[in-house]
């Protein structure tokens, strides 16, 4: 292979190894490198906070040598990303405020890059990528190096991609190499690096050692629940035939748990065709819940947390519309299975890891809805692994 510039003359370049090893493009046992990789989240999570969290503390060394300098000074976060990862940073906005008491705001990079935008003092920049060439969210970190942020955060799974070597400060996320279009672990290592480095920006305003101890404890069992997820497989698979003439569908969630709903709906329009929506289930009411009827199955998480009174009643409001419920639930919630309610009974977790461990779920319910359908799940028609062109 010889490689070329603009001129046409031979350059030379640095070869550099692919380090994953062969089994990463290899389905092994699983039907689809979706599904493998569903079933990989345990291990790769594992991997993600590994070195960066002790049994107690976030070693916010870890993050790069600066990461201390930097985040001392940083007033207000910036998040930019799409599709997936977007969702990702929609949970870390709940994380950031609600821990460190920072402002953030979360924007697709699709429209960040094309509107006049404010910048607030001592603004991180923050792109989240699995691939790290996503076109608009390149160009959006391009243009932001030129307005004057305080500094680009990178978080993503590709090492050397362009975002990688474009942003000041890099955290790598351990997934390995993601195959299947639908993005899965890339999506629930994401959310474990952006929780660490929320506890590394808590740090510096005002988070006690006692709520850092707590919340690190919590990430250390995430892998134990994920697990406990996954082996809740073959009840999913059962569950998902009621979708399998369905032509729409919605998905609630309150809190950190929208942007979870979200990306479950997103899952599910991608690998299965059906039209999915997601609502913060408060929405309902203004508007959605015209929808519903026994043709318009609402799937809902529900962990035990401050919210679940308020989502019980959202849930009320479409079971008195004829609407069918497949509830993702603590046990601790409440929610009992009863005529038109599907209740899938889930581990109790921490409050802020549980938007992670309930995506699972909703990834497998998905992906047993398109094996039904027969649609080609690890390459869904329309789509590309990676959006290098805007
Ligand atoms: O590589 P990126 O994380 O930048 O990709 C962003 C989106 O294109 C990506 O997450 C897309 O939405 C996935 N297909 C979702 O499963």
């Amino acid at each position: 292979m010889t490689i070329h510039d603009r001129e046409g003359t031979p350059v030379e370049r640095k070869i550099i190894r692919f380090e994953h090893g062969s089994d990463s493009a290899d389905k092994g046992e699983y039907r689809h490198f979706m599904l493998k990789e569903i079933y990989e989240q345990p291990r790769v999570i594992k991997a993600t906070m590994e070195g960066r969290i002790t049994d107690n503390r976030v070693l916010e060394q870890a993050l790069g040598t600066d990461a201390a300098n930097l985040l001392q000074d940083v007033n207000h976060v910036q998040i930019i990303a799409c599709g997936t990862s977007y969702h990702a940073g929609m949970v870390a906005r709940y994380w950031i405020e609600e821990l460190a008491g920072v402002a953030c705001s979360v924007e697709v990079a699709s429209e960040f890059r094309y509107r006049k935008h404010v910048i607030q003092r001592d603004t991180l920049f923050l792109c989240i990528s699995q691939s790290g060439e996503t076109a608009d969210t390149l160009a959006a970190l391009r243009q932001a190096k030129q307005a004057g942020f305080r500094a680009a955060l990178a978080i993503c799974n590709v090492p050397g991609s362009s975002l990688v070597r474009e942003s000041d400060l890099v955290i790598m996320t351990q997934a390995g190499p993601e195959i299947g279009v639908a993005s899965t672990k890339a999506f629930t290592t994401q959310l474990t690096a952006l929780l660490i480095f929320t506890l590394a920006l808590a740090r510096h305003n005002g988070l006690t050692e006692e709520r850092e101890a707590e919340i690190v404890k919590a990430i250390h069992q995430l892998p134990g629940q994920v697990d406990q997820v996954l082996a809740l497989d073959a009840d999913i698979a059962e569950m998902s035939k009621a979708f399998m003439d369905k032509n729409h569908s919605l998905f609630l969630g309150r809190g950190s748990q929208f942007p979870v709903a979200l990306e479950g709906a997103l899952k599910l329009k991608e690998i299965s065709y059906i039209h999915a929506e997601a609502y913060p289930a408060g929405e309902l009411k203004h508007g959605p819940l015209a929808l519903v009827d026994s043709e318009m199955p609402v799937v809902t998480v529900a962990p035990n947390n401050t919210l679940v009174e308020k989502l019980k009643s959202n849930l009320e409001e479409v079971r008195a519309r004829g609407g069918e419920l497949f509830v993702f639930a603590d046990s601790a919630a409440g929610v009992k299975a009863e005529e038109g309610i599907h209740v899938m009974p889930l581990p109790s977790v921490h409050e802020i890891t549980a938007p992670i461990v309930y995506t699972v779920p909703l990834q497998l319910l998905s992906y047993h809805v398109a094996v039904l359908k027969g649609t080609d799940v690890d390459q869904p028609r329309n789509l590309a692994k990676s959006v290098t062109v805007e």
